[in-house]
C-alpha cells in the first residue's frame, strides 16, 4: 500500500486565500487593516529566511507587515522595549518574536511581556492555559496547521490513538493538548520514552516533532496510520549540497502509512498560513 500524500502547500494556499478575503472585508466594511509585527534578534540564517517569508505572506494577504531587527548583542531591556511599543500600537494586532533568542535574553520573560490578545504565536502562558481548559485562545501555528490537515483527512478524530513524539513548548505540548481537545487518546513520547518503536506502532495518528533527521522508520508506523512530519532538517548530500528531510524516513513510511505529509511541502506551508489566520482572528477580537 502507498500512502496518500497530504499536500500542505495546496491546503495552505486555500487557508491563505480565505485570510486574504477576510482582510478585504475588514478593510472595506470596518476600515480595519490587520497588522503583524515580527521581531528578529540577531542574524541566524534560518530565522532570517522564516522572517522574510512571513513578511512576504503577510503583505500578500493585504495586511500591514512590520519587521523589527535588533542586533545579536541586544539586551533584554531593548527587546522588552520593542514588545511594549508594539503592545501599545493600535495598528499592530499580532506580535511574533522569532525564536530562538540570543542567550542573554530570557525567552520566557519576553513571551510573557507580549499582550496575550496580540500573541499570534500562542506561546503566552495565558493562551496555553486558555486552550487547555477549552476557552477561546490563540493557538500555536504549527500544531494548528497539523490539526487542520488531520481534520481534513479524517473529519472527526474522536477516539483515535495519537502519539506525539517530542515535548517542546512550541509543538509537542500544544499539539498534544489540541488532540486531547479533539477527543483523541494522546501519548506524548520523548527522549526518555522506553521502546519508542512499539509506542509509535500503537498510533492511528503519529506526529513527529523531535528535530532528528529520519529518526522514525517505516516499521514504527502502524499500517494505514496518518503520519504528520513536523521536522525540517537540512542534511548534506554526496555532491556537497544539502537536502531537506523530516523526522520520518519518508521513503519507508510512505509504504506503510495511510496518509503522510511530505517534507518540504507538508507542515511548513501550513504554519505560515495559520499565522496569517491567527493575525486576522486577533484583529477581529481586538476590534470587539
Ligand atoms: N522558531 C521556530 N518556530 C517558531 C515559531 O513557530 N514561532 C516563533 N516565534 N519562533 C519560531
Amino acid at each position: 500500500m502507498t500512502a496518500t500524500i497530504i499536500d500542505g502547500k495546496a491546503f495552505a494556499a486555500q487557508v491563505r486565500e480565505k485570510s486574504g478575503k477576510k482582510v478585504a472585508t475588514l478593510k472595506a466594511e470596518h476600515n480595519l487593516t490587520p497588522g503583524l509585527a515580527v521581531v528578529l534578534v540577531g542574524e541566524d540564517p534560518a530565522s532570517q529566511v522564516y522572517v522574510r517569508n512571513k513578511g512576504k505572506a503577510t503583505a500578500e494577504a493585504g495586511m500591514k507587515s512590520e519587521e523589527i531587527r535588533l542586533e545579536m548583542t541586544a539586551t533584554q531591556e531593548e527587546v522588552l522595549e520593542v514588545v511594549h511599543r508594539l503592545n501599545a500600537d493600535p495598528t499592530i494586532h499580532g506580535i511574533l518574536v522569532q525564536l530562538p533568542l540570543p542567550k542573554q535574553v530570557d525567552e520566557m520573560a519576553v513571551l510573557d511581556a507580549i499582550d496575550p490578545t496580540k500573541d499570534v504565536d500562542g506561546f503566552h502562558v495565558i493562551n496555553t492555559g486558555r486552550q487547555a481548559v477549552g476557552l477561546p485562545a490563540m493557538v500555536p501555528c504549527t500544531p494548528l496547521g497539523c490539526l487542520m490537515m488531520l481534520k481534513d483527512t479524517h473529519g472527526d478524530l474522536s477516539g483515535m490513538n495519537a502519539v506525539v513524539v517530542g515535548r517542546s513548548n512550541i509543538v509537542g505540548k500544544p499539539m498534544a493538548s489540541l488532540l486531547l481537545s479533539e477527543n483523541c487518546t494522546v501519548t506524548i513520547a520523548h527522549s526518555r520514552t522506553r521502546d519508542l518503536p512499539t509506542v509509535c506502532r500503537g498510533a492511528d495518528i503519529l506526529i513527529a516533532a523531535v528535530g532528528r533527521p529520519e529518526m522514525i522508520r517505516g516499521d514504527w508506523v502502524k499500517p494505514g496510520a496518518t503520519v504528520i512530519d513536523v521536522g525540517i532538517n537540512r542534511i548534506p548530500k554526496e555532491d556537497g549540497k544539502t537536502r531537506l528531510v523530516g523526522d520520518v524516513c519518508f521513503s519507508e513510511a510512505v509504504e506503510v502509512a495511510g496518509a503522510i505529509t511530505p517534507v518540504p511541502g507538508g507542515v511548513g506551508p501550513m504554519t505560515i498560513a495559520c499565522l496569517l489566520a491567527n493575525t486576522v482572528t486577533a484583529a477581529c477580537r481586538q476590534a470587539g
